[in-house]
């Protein structure tokens, strides 16, 4: 991931993804093909990580985003969820201090009050070592859902005009979306689910008004740098209108 330049300013159809956001889906697939559990599936998953994060930085990638833990994850069985946790857990510890090193910036989006004091805790060193990367943005999103987001960023603004700080009618579009999860970050450009599913499970409900949806068959422990490559490839060919009309198009025809 790079810090941006003026080049990337303006994403569109000639342009690489400024945001790139994920849905890692597959891995339990991928171990019952292999005829081995869940576990290592999730195992292989998380070693896809580091790779992307540097073919990303490599493509002027800004930012990533990738959905780890859905708020509906819960339900797995407890012994799936545990070992989730775990090696969330490792990753953190294993991983800030390179990315701190590579001045990646990372942070972790979700709800945090039930994952446990050990794995709060090493989310806060983890965010807190990588403070001033300024090399790109690595996003967690952990127990994240995308309506739990737009619910709390209503209750933040609920709050503000109990409190008498602001009044109901400036609660609009641009006020929400200041307070949901990403605000400060580029627009996610390109939002890809590995796996073939073609849902987005609650992930960026808000976030994703405008991204380009890329669906691969790939499953996420297989995806590497040429699968990257094959979606910001997509993504380059799209046409981008956000509800406009461009030149060139059906009015330049008619
Ligand atoms: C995605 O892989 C990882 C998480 C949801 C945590 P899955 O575990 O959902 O893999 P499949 O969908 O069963 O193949
Ligand atoms: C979405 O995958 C969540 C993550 C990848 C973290 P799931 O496997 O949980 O989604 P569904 O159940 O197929 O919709
Ligand atoms: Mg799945």
């Amino acid at each position: 991931m790079s810090a941006g330049g003026t080049e990337l300013s303006a994403p569109g159809p000639r342009h690489n993804p400024r945001h790139v956001a994920i849905i890692m889906d597959g891995n339990g697939r991928w171990a019952a093909r292999r005829g081995l559990p869940p576990s290592a599936g999730h195992k292989a998953g998380v070693e896809r990580i580091r790779d992307l994060i540097e073919a990303c930085r490599d493509r002027g990638v800004e930012a990533l985003t990738l959905f780890a833990f859905s708020s509906e994850n819960w339900q797995r069985p407890p012994k799936e969820v545990e070992l989730l946790m775990s090696l969330f857990h490792s990753y953190l510890r294993k991983e800030a201090q390179r990315m701190r090193e590579e001045g990646v910036r990372l942070r972790v989006i979700g709800r945090r009050d039930r994952f446990s004091p050990r794995l709060q805790r090493a989310i806060v060193e983890a965010e807190e070592i990588t403070r001033e990367g300024a090399g790109g943005n690595l996003v967690i999103a952990a127990d994240y859902g995308g309506q739990w987001d737009i619910a709390q960023a209503a209750r933040a603004l609920a709050e503000e005009v109990a409190a008498g700080l602001r009044s109901p009618e400036s609660i609009t579009e641009q006020a929400l979306g200041d307070h949901m999860q990403l605000a400060d970050l580029p627009p996610v450009d390109l939002l890809i689910r590995t796996s073939g599913e073609q849902r987005i499970s609650n992930f960026i409900l808000w976030q994703a008004a405008y991204s380009e949806f890329y669906f691969t068959d790939t499953l996420w422990p297989d995806f590497g740098e040429s699968a990257l490559d094959a979606a910001i490839a997509a993504y380059r060919q799209r046409d981008r209108r956000f509800g406009g009309r461009n030149e060139g198009g059906i009015a330049a025809q008619a």
